[in-house]
């Protein structure tokens, strides 16, 4: 392996030549059909851990990126391909190439992986989402739920475990073609356990996991029977580096390595040690790609919106949330606090409307269809409370468009991130990045975002209606210069630790790793991705 480079590029920070296999459950792209012509249609995957990795694969001249076949369709091209990577071409917009078909432009091969549906409704619609989310991001109320009855233990063994079977049989497959040891990047909550599989089948394959989404504390975790946590953070466990959004979220998990699994931790180093081998704690907090939002921003699409917007608003303030309709992002509560804040405040009546840009999201999942039945009813009673004849003071679209995004995030006078709990929130970044009125970010203390960001933002606490109303008070009523000089800030330290510079760091970290005598390694060891000392 190549010794590490100081650089600022992702291409230059590992050799690109060292063989990588990505793992995530979205990929870079879903398949269909055409209604009319019936033709195969690709859709570029949306998300931030999608567009960052992504960069991440176009960068890198060996890397194969396994994903699991989510539609019919994404399961016929895996069933075409038979397990064997196809070259995905992703600009302008994504297609396979065939055999010879050169093209020029973002491309790397994908793998994409089909899971019998038997298997992947317990893995994604039991445990993934309602139970690993929800614990993750707190969001159980604990009188009631959860109840882990004879369902989810099953789920459990037949769902999630075999899931991570499957998937951990697609990396290990891909390593073993490789000639020289490859790096694994796995990611997120639906693959825990596919860290040590991969490990027992291929000791010299460098394995990192990377948690997007928050880790709490051990408590949290004590929620599931001790089998099925344990099961996870030992599946963690087998790689060699766990890395997660902040320092908060690293933390918690050594505290569960040392609570849970009673294992030797240093927290200053940020090491876990098991079974003789010792497993790095990262921090690495993700970013955008601004070149490739700038681009949408600008497109004819985007400024039709914003002239829409501006028609439509005239000198009128526009409050802006863009997020899934997932129960962790807040949202009833973000209705809540602005129904608090125009009865407060009759000033505003007239002046001001909150556009909510919501997608649908996990509707198969109860808990996710209740809470956007809530949404509505909650939208429905702000503009029952307070509006007029000419005057809706919310704006609810269901919708998943990132021209309307770009446009309203250019728009905007506040934009509002309330979640109970995020791991990132990059909604807050991108909005900072492109506003063009120098908007007020207000952002919620439990989004890792915070971290960069709060500074500049007018804190919300999430669960308290009465002080995000007067935080929103607060927002709209902030004096210009303020405003500019809160937003610019912002918008540098994003412009700063861009997705380029969260790809890089981590590569140069893997890099010194994968060194032959790992030495280099102490020299990120105890900093974090903005190069703060632990
Ligand atoms: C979060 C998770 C991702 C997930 C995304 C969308 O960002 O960290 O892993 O893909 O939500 O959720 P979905 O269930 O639609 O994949």
């Amino acid at each position: 392996m190549p010794p590490l480079r100081s650089t600022d590029s992702p291409r230059a920070a590992m050799s690109t030549q060292i063989p990588v296999v990505l793992l995530s459950h979205r990929g870079p792209v879903s398949f269909d059909r055409d209604a009319t012509s019936g033709e195969r249609t690709a859709t570029r995957g949306a998300g931030g851990l999608v567009t960052a990795l992504s960069g991440l694969a176009a960068h890198l001249d060996e890397a194969v990126w396994v994903f699991v076949a989510a539609g019919e369709e994404d399961v016929a091209v895996a069933r075409e391909t038979e397990g064997a990577p196809a070259r995905l071409l992703l600009d302008p917009e994504p297609r396979l190439l065939e055999d010879g078909d050169d093209q020029e432009g973002r491309q790397f091969p994908v793998r994409l992986l089909e899971i019998p549906h038997e298997v992947h409704e317990p893995f994604y619609g039991v445990i993934s989402n309602p139970l690993l989310w929800f614990v993750q991001h707190r969001l159980y109320d604990l009188t009631r739920s959860p109840s882990l009855g004879r369902e989810e233990r099953t789920a459990f063994e037949e769902g999630y475990v075999v899931a991570n079977e499957l998937a951990a049989d697609a990396v290990i497959e891909q390593v073993a073609k490789s000639a020289t040891p490859p790096v694994v990047l796995l990611h997120d909550y639906h693959f825990y356990l596919v860290g040590d599989l991969v490990r027992q089948s291929c000791p010299d394959a460098l394995i990192s996991h990377f948690v997007h989404i928050p880790w709490p504390e051990p408590d949290s975790w004590r929620v599931l029977p001790p089998d099925m946590r344990n099961r996870l953070l030992n599946g963690l466990l087998g790689c060699d580096i766990v890395a997660f959004h902040t320092r908060a979220d690293a933390r918690a998990f050594q505290l569960c390595c040392q609570e849970l699994l009673g294992l030797p931790t240093d927290l200053r180093s940020m090491t876990v040690s098991v079974a003789g081998r010792t497993v790095r704690v990262r921090v690495y907090p993700i970013s955008i790609d601004i070149p490739a939002l700038e681009a949408i921003a600008h497109t004819d699409a985007s400024d039709e919106h914003l002239v829409d917007l501006d028609h439509t608003l005239g000198t009128g303030r526009l409050i802006l949330r863009v997020d899934r309709t997932d129960p962790s992002k807040n949202i009833v509560r973000g209705f809540q606090a602005y129904d608090l804040l125009l009865a407060e405040h009759p000033e505003h009546h007239g002046n001001v409307v909150f556009l909510a840009l919501l997608q649908p999201s996990r509707q198969d999942v109860k808990e996710y269809a209740d809470y956007l039945a809530a949404i509505g009813a909650a939208a429905s009673s702000v503009n029952a409370h307070h509006g007029t004849g000419d005057w809706q003071p919310v704006d609810l679209r269901y919708a998943s468009d990132m021209a309307l995004a770009t446009a309203a995030y250019r728009r905007c006078d506040v934009l509002v991130v309330n979640a109970v709990a995020d791991g990132m929130n990059l909604v807050a970044k991108e909005a900072v990045v492109l506003n063009e009125r120098d908007m007020v970010l207000a952002l919620s203390e439990a989004t890792g975002a915070h971290d960069e960001l709060g500074q500049f933002a007018v804190t919300l606490h999430p669960f308290d209606v009465a002080q995000q109303a007067e935080a929103l008070h607060e927002a709209l009523t902030m004096p210009p210069q303020l405003r500019r000089e809160r937003r610019e800030h912002a918008a540098l330290i994003v412009h700063r630790n861009d997705v380029k510079r969260w790809l890089t760091v981590q590569l140069r970290d893997l890099a010194a790793l994968a060194g032959p005598d790992g030495s280099s390694w102490t020299d990120g060891a105890d900093r974090d991705h903005t190069g703060r000392p632990a």
